[in-house]
């Protein structure tokens, strides 16, 4: 009906994605690490993670995910296995094992692959806690890894996207260390600009010591209902505050977003058509062309 407010989204939906289509995602001058992190549970981190990862590969685009939080979130999303027992970041952080003898390829894509998550990532604290330089071990695995990749002739990674628990804990500082920029989703919630100023003052405390090139790079919000004057106040809020890190996409509030993982699948790939899917896409569009300077977006032209 046209006029309602879900034929007006359907409409939108259906002009973002022919220009989705249309738009080519450039590759990174150099691999990109992404932290997605925000020591708040449930604000959409592995949402993020997961699906930015699967739309960004869906445009060709070779990208790691590494499920960094012990609960195994983006791995169930991704449909990878990460029982008790599978080689996973864990051996990597505490056994010394490389990644890529814990790497998995996800069933989604031949250019999106996965370091899975065990249980056993939740007493990394403890394990960790006599081990010399303990804040870069994820550093380290990950240099060598890239440098693995290129002596074999596999094909650069353009991103590595890692999946934080909701903690400041030893786990999330280990990809501060590792990464070079960091993304926050935060939900438009009342007590959402507390969380972020303690988040962005332990990044660059983190970045001071270990990281100097760390900064906030990209907020984006989640689970945005539009339609509460809250949700609108905190986004201009965040966007006053954070007027360059602020992405201008927003994800929505979904259904199939949080269904989609039940099937083992980012929702980019349950749904492509979807509301979510589409808010996504356009999301990782927007992550992509962040990385690349003006100068190289005249030569894609
Ligand atoms: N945009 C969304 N709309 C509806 N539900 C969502 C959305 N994003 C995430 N969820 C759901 O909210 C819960 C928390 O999201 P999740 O991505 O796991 O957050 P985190 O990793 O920060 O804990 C999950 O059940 C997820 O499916
Ligand atoms: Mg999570």
């Amino acid at each position: 009906m046209p006029g309602s407010s879900i034929f007006d989204q359907l409409q939108a939906d259906h002009a973002k994605l022919r220009e989705l289509h249309e738009d080519t995602f450039p590759h990174p001058d150099q691999t990109r690490v992404i932290a997605v992190a925000n020591q708040k549970g449930g604000v959409g981190k592995t949402s993020s993670a997961v699906n930015v990862a699967a739309a960004l590969a869906q445009a060709g685009q070779e990208v790691l995910l590494i499920d960094a939080d012990s609960q195994g979130n983006a791995s169930t999303a991704l449909g990878v296995d990460h029982s008790e027992g599978t080689m996973s970041l864990f051996d990597v952080l505490v056994e010394g094992r490389t990644l890529a003898d814990v790497i998995q390829k996800t069933p989604f894509s031949e250019h999106l692959s996965c370091v899975p998550a065990t249980i056993d990532l939740a007493a990394l604290e403890i394990d960790l806690i006599d081990v010399s330089e303990r804040e870069s071990r994820l550093r380290l695995a990950l240099r060598e890894y890239l440098l693995h990749r290129s002596r074999e002739g596999l094909p650069r990674m353009d991103y590595v996207i890692i999946d934080c628990p909701p903690s400041l804990g030893i786990m999330t500082i280990n990809a501060f260390v590792a990464a070079g920029e960091v993304l926050i989703p935060m939900q438009a919630e009342y007590y959402a600009l507390e969380g972020l100023a303690l988040l962005t003052r332990s990044i660059d405390r983190i970045a001071a010591i270990h990281n100097p090139a760390l900064s906030v790079s990209m907020i984006v919000l989640t689970m945005f209902d539009r339609r509460t004057t809250l949700a609108r106040e905190v986004e201009n809020e965040v966007r006053q505050y954070f007027p360059e890190a602020t992405l201008h996409t927003k994800i929505p509030r979904s259904v199939r977003i949080a269904e989609a993982p039940s099937f083992g699948s980012p929702v980019i790939y349950f749904d492509p058509r979807s509301t979510g899917a589409v808010a996504y896409r356009e999301l990782a569009l927007e992550v992509a062309l962040r990385g690349v300077s003006s100068a190289n977006l005249e030569e894609n032209k």
